[in-house]
């Protein structure tokens, strides 16, 4: 069976104080055996996280990359920076990244080749907003930003990816899909990547993001097609994420 993967996503949050409570808590904790944990933190913080987690089996990703390899893209960082420094994940189309920093679907696609060329995991994040909910066009909107990156994949680069179903109404807001919410459109996507092949549905890993926490998580990660969480404020409280991952086990 696929193995359940905890993500902590800092967002433009945290601090090298943060950074040493997170590695002496982990270096001290008993994670379940058979669940994976990854921290998505901001990009100063990625030399420091992978040293100081170097002892934990926590892996260690970033927030975003370049869709460029090098270059004169001022302020911008490639995969192959990332890759250098230690880390195995990125998010991909993050719903912050596509509201606020206007990453359409083929900005996306750009930035998931970019990580797939550099060896890094992208966790492509899929999510309607309030709205399209609404307007009963949650499944159209999740599986269009889908294809629009599954398309253009071949099939072993698609064998490559973490999927993160993130409802933007439930992001930060403390408002969390119920479990049945949220197990129906991880349902869904996992029936469309059966169209692409049966051991894409299998195997891809289907992470749940918004309002995560350590109360809410266990009910969550038991239903059948959620095989982890993306988790943003409660990533931030070493405690709350350490017992998320228990609960994970
Ligand atoms: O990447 C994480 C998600 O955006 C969820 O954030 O747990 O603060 O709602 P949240």
């Amino acid at each position: 069976m696929r193995t359940p993967l905890i993500a902590g996503n800092w967002k433009m949050n945290g601090s090298l104080g943060l950074v040493e409570s997170f590695g002496q808590a982990f270096s001290r904790a008993r994670l379940p055996a058979g669940v994976e944990v990854a921290l998505m933190v901001p990009f100063p913080y990625l030399g420091a996280v992978v040293d100081t987690l170097a002892a934990t089996p926590v892996a260690v990703g970033a927030q975003t990359l370049s869709d460029r390899p090098s270059g004169a893209f001022t302020g911008e960082v490639s995969g192959g920076m990332l890759t250098e420094l230690g880390a195995r994940y990125v998010l991909v189309g993050h719903s912050e990244r596509r509201s606020l920093f206007h990453e359409d679907d083929e900005a996306v696609l750009a930035r998931v080749r970019a990580a797939l060329s550099c060896g890094l995991v992208p966790v492509l994040c899929l999510g309607e907003t309030l709205e399209e909910r609404e307007a009963e066009r949650t499944e159209a909107v999740v599986l269009g930003q889908l294809e629009a990156v599954l398309d253009a994949l071949s099939p072993e680069e698609r064998e490559r990816l973490v999927i993160a179903y993130e409802p933007v109404w439930a992001i930060g807001t403390g408002r969390t899909a119920t479990p049945q919410q949220a197990q129906a459109v991880h349902a869904a996507i996992r029936d469309r990547l059966e169209r692409y092949a049966g051991s894409l549905a299998h195997g891809l890993r289907i992470l749940y993001g918004g309002s995560m926490n350590a109360n809410n998580a266990a009910e969550l990660l038991a239903q059948p097609d959620i095989d982890g969480g993306l988790v943003g404020g409660a990533s931030l409280k070493v405690d709350d994420f350490l017992a998320i991952c228990q609960s994970a086990g």
